[in-house]
């Protein structure tokens, strides 16, 4: 059992600090198990007199302090293990010179928090609290100050290359005959975005002309060797650096921008102030080792972090609570750039596929809290989908509402208002409104309160007066600590499709024309359309324009036929699919068969698929079915297993049915050209590989020429599209080209992660056996967190068919605890696994409770797991 409960932080709490530490001069004095940190802080109080100084500091052994010169000795401090507080009796100065020196243990360091040594480069992370485990500090985004450090290498062998933020101002040897750098940054900036690297790495180099003709170097460090597949990032970083200056007016401040990418990472990537750190996952990629998925994510990775220069550094967070202040913007600023470098339907569906994979799931589950949570007891547990991928809709929200000058508008005032500082959502809102005279303090509630709102539908036309009458109603049952939930100012953007398929203008506060916003602030609400030429469909929630259910229980089947035919919005066609296939799925599930709706579906899709003029990419979308993990939140009590079963079998009833249309689109799809990672190319193997997938499942194509294909393919998305759809089934040919791939790729740590996770998440029936022998396997490794999360990791969260069961549950307990003494970051996140119980068959549920309770009172388990997989029990 735990020692004591671990300790809630509030945001109703939050205070300022006493003091404020303004500037910092570290040398850091590199070994691999004796890190000498030498600091030489800068302090100010504001109180009038003095109080106690308390840093936060953890993981290290204190050698010495120091206040304006004098040593301090062990009765003018207290010392713990997470702090360090200095006595207000030494502390009589309004400003003063606090030095301190401590040795810290990269080497041993298997958290990858702080600075760590992974693949002999030692590097730093420091977001959200890491950077306490470098020094003694004030360790909070509230405290900014101006940086300078020195480092000296191991060796010239081992740590030529030695990096920090800002610019370099001196470097060379030293007396000892050991390699040193001098850095400065003099953008005032929280202890999250420092950031130290120190090895033995090649270098990709480039530059970039700003629009004001400033010249910046631009370097990516990578292994030796891996230079050139880091190209595709560098134009990537190219691309975002234009888009930020083309669309949002932003212009790179330093002189220089560095990506380092490294091997053992606990998250993707990592925004630190001119020396981005990047798990290789979103730098490296070659055609024969990446796929178009791969590219994409990086292409989003590489722009996420360098926005984050403005949104998130330049401007950056009071205090944990506002993380969705620069996580959701920075969110929406990726997506709205993919979407303009790539297409912008599809960017949608598949975003909004997540965010009801994922985010949806989260809200509607133990774990729910809002985009800023009231309340955390670790931190890095809020890195969630609900901060992220919700947060990013709220942005996109703003901009709906505001329209894209006046969000642009209001960015630009934040900026110049909050500039250098760390502020509150309250601020970003209040700069929209400011600069645009719109009043958003009911849009101000999104942020405030958990669970997706759901919106039930009535309409009817009025063939005399040419009116549509539209009622919308709001509801939310997922609130959380709050008695009844807030009315949420949700837009909607609408539009009415005739009953043979016309776009109809209709008349709506002034406005004649097709598409209207409206705007839902009631709990339920009337909206009245005028000059309606005849009887219509609306066409809600156009482009997905709010993260909310829409009750589709309002459409018929025909109704939704006829929009996913003839809906103007590309996106709500994809979704009036999606509904049939959901009902479809939830029939099947349910043991009855509606063979005309099953018809209708599959007419609707025939149609779709022989559209010359769509996109690949769409169809492929368009084949696609509702996730599991979606359809878990829609039918009540199930058993996930079941689901898949119904789920395969309308899979297998469209193969059956559309076999030549699928044969047909796989031939077409499939490309003589030779690859390139456009999106162009990246949408027919998307389709090709759907197509493909399909056939196999269903023997409806000709395994020996499947050998053929994969031999001869010259990208890895086609290689793993074969591979994937093979895994299904099992069998001799999935065994030997898996050999094939793992021997051929041996020496890449990327594709070997994709070997493990292919395995992982293969629903076949022996998989659980499968990964439990994989953990054995001479390539895995739980100090790894790419390689752990591929096998584990996917297990957990990327099969729910074969994971609900009370042994893999076992399995995922052992898993977890053993990941958590190493890493506890990251068997955190593992253990959210277990929220989407809350949904299951009650049988299931008790399985998953047992195996919950043995977590929690395993000795010894971290504060990150603890936290997760209790919310998890006392809100099932
Ligand atoms: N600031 C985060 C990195 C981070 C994540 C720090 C979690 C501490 C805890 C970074 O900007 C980020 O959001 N990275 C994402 C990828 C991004 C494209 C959404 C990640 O690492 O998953
Ligand atoms: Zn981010």
């Amino acid at each position: 059992m735990r020692d004591a409960a671990p300790q809630t932080i509030y945001l109703s709490d939050y205070k300022p600090h006493d003091y404020k530490i303004t500037h910092v001069d570290l040398i850091i004095d590199i070994h691999a198990s004796k890190t000498i940190v030498t600091a030489s802080h800068t302090l100010s109080r504001h109180n009038s007199k003095p109080t106690d100084l308390h840093l936060d500091g953890e993981k290290q052994e204190l050698i010495w302090i120091k206040i304006d010169g004098k040593n301090l000795s062990p009765k003018d401090y207290v010392l713990t293990s997470h702090s360090l507080i200095i006595s207000s009796q030494v502390l009589n100065t309004d400003n003063f010179k606090l030095e301190i020196q401590s040795i810290i243990n990269p080497q041993s360091n298997t958290e990858l928090e702080g600075l760590y040594l992974s693949n002999n480069i030692y590097c730093t992370q420091c977001e959200a609290q890491g950077f306490r485990r470098i020094t003694y500090f004030i360790d909070r985004p509230d405290n900014m100050a101006e940086y300078h450090v020195t480092i000296i290498g191991e060796n010239l062998e081992k740590t030529p290359v030695l990096l920090s933020n800002g610019n370099l101002i001196e470097n060379g040897i030293n007396a000892n005959n050991r390699p040193f750098a001098k850095w400065h940054d003099p953008f005032k900036k929280p202890s999250y975005l420092f950031a130290l690297v120190a090895g033995d790495l090649g270098c990709l180099s480039d530059e970039f002309i700003t629009k004001s003709g400033r010249k910046i170097d631009l370097k990516i460090y990578v292994e030796h060797g891996n230079e050139n597949a880091s190209l595709y990032a560098m134009d990537c970083l190219k691309r975002s650096m234009k888009w930020d200056e083309d669309v949002y007016n932003l212009e790179y401040d330093l002189d220089l921008f560095m990506i380092v990418a490294v091997s053992d990472f606990n998250f993707g990537a990592m925004e630190n102030k001119g020396l981005n750190i990047f798990n290789s996952k979103y730098i490296l990629a070659e055609p024969t080792t990446a796929t178009d998925i791969d590219y994409e994510h990086i292409e989003g990775v590489v722009a996420h972090e360098y926005f984050h220069n403005w949104t998130g550094n330049r401007i950056t967070c009071r205090d944990w609570f506002q993380l969705c202040l620069k996580e959701g913007l920075t969110v929406f600023r990726d997506q709205s750039f993919s979407a303009d470098m790539r297409s912008e339907v599809t960017k949608r569906i598949d975003d909004v596929i997540t965010l009801r994979a994922s985010q949806f799931s989260e809200d509607a589950g133990p774990l729910s809290h809002p985009v800023r949570p009231e309340s955390f007891i670790e931190i890095n547990n809020f890195y969630t989908s609900t901060v992220y991928e919700k947060g990013a809709e709220l942005c996109r929200m703003l901009h709906i509402l505001l329209g894209k000058e006046n969000f642009q508008k209001g960015c630009a005032l934040y900026f110049s208002r909050f500039d250098g500082m760390g502020v509150t959502v309250e601020d970003f809102i209040q700069s929209m409104a400011d600069a645009t005279q719109i009043d958003l303090s009911q849009f101000l509630l999104w942020y405030k309160q958990s669970g997706t709102p759901k919106i039930d539908i009535q309409g009817h036309f009025n063939p005399e007066t040419k009116q549509y009458i539209l009622k919308l109603e709001q509801s939310n049952n997922d609130i959380f600590n709050q008695p009844k939930p807030f009315i949420m100012d949700i837009p909607i953007k609408t539009a009415f499709i005739g009953h043979n398929g016309q776009a109809l203008d209709v008349l709506y506060h002034n406005n004649y024309q097709h598409e209207h916003l409206l705007r839902l602030k009631e709990k339920s609400q009337e909206f009245i359309f005028d000059n309606v030429s005849q009887n219509c469909i609306p066409s809600l929630l156009r482009g997905f324009s709010a993260p909310v259910i829409l009750n589709s229980g309002f459409y018929s089947d025909a109704d939704k036929l006829l929009l996913m035919q003839h809906d103007t919005d590309a996106f709500n066609q994809y979704e009036a699919a999606q509904s049939i296939a959901e009902t479809i799925i939830t029939d099947f599930y349910n043991q009855k068969a509606d063979e005309k709706r099953v018809d209708l579906f599959l007419d609707g899709l025939i149609k779709t698929l022989e559209n010359a003029s769509l996109d690949r990419a769409f169809k492929a979308y368009m084949l696609g079915l509702p996730s599991l993990a979606s359809m878990i939140q829609k039918i009540k009590q199930s058993v996930p297993f079941n689901i898949f079963t119904a789920r395969n079998k309308l899979q297998e009833t469209i193969t059956l049915r559309l076999t030549e249309h699928i044969q047909f689109l796989y031939q077409q799809a499939t490309l003589l050209e030779p690859f390139n990672p456009s999106a162009h190319q990246a949408a027919s193997r998307q389709l090709k590989n759907i197509c493909l997938a399909y056939l196999v499942k269903f023997n409806q194509f000709d395994l020996s020429q499947l050998e053929k294909s994969y031999l001869s393919a010259d990208n890895m998305t086609d290689k793993i599209g074969i591979l994937s759809a093979l895994s299904e089934r099992g069998g001799e040919l999935y065994t030997k080209l898996m050999k094939h791939l793992f021997s051929e790729f041996k020496n890449n740590p990327l594709v070997i992660d994709k070997w493990f996770a292919l395995q992982a998440r293969s629903t076949h029936k022996d998989v659980l056996d499968d990964v439990k022998n994989l953990i054995n396997h001479s390539e895995f490794s739980y100090t790894n967190p790419n390689r752990a999360r591929s096998l584990i990791g996917v297990f957990l969260h990327g099969n729910p068919a074969r994971f609900h069961t009370p042994e893999a549950y076992a399995f995922a307990v052992e898993q977890i605890l053993k990941l958590d003494r190493i890493n506890p970051k990251t068997a955190s996140r593992m253990a959210t696994a277990f929220e989407s119980i809350i949904h299951l068959d009650i049988g299931i549920k008790e399985a998953a409770k047992n195996a919950l309770s043995e977590l929690i009172q395993s000795k010894n388990i971290s504060n990150d797991v603890y936290e997760i997989v209790s919310k998890i029990n006392q809100n099932l």
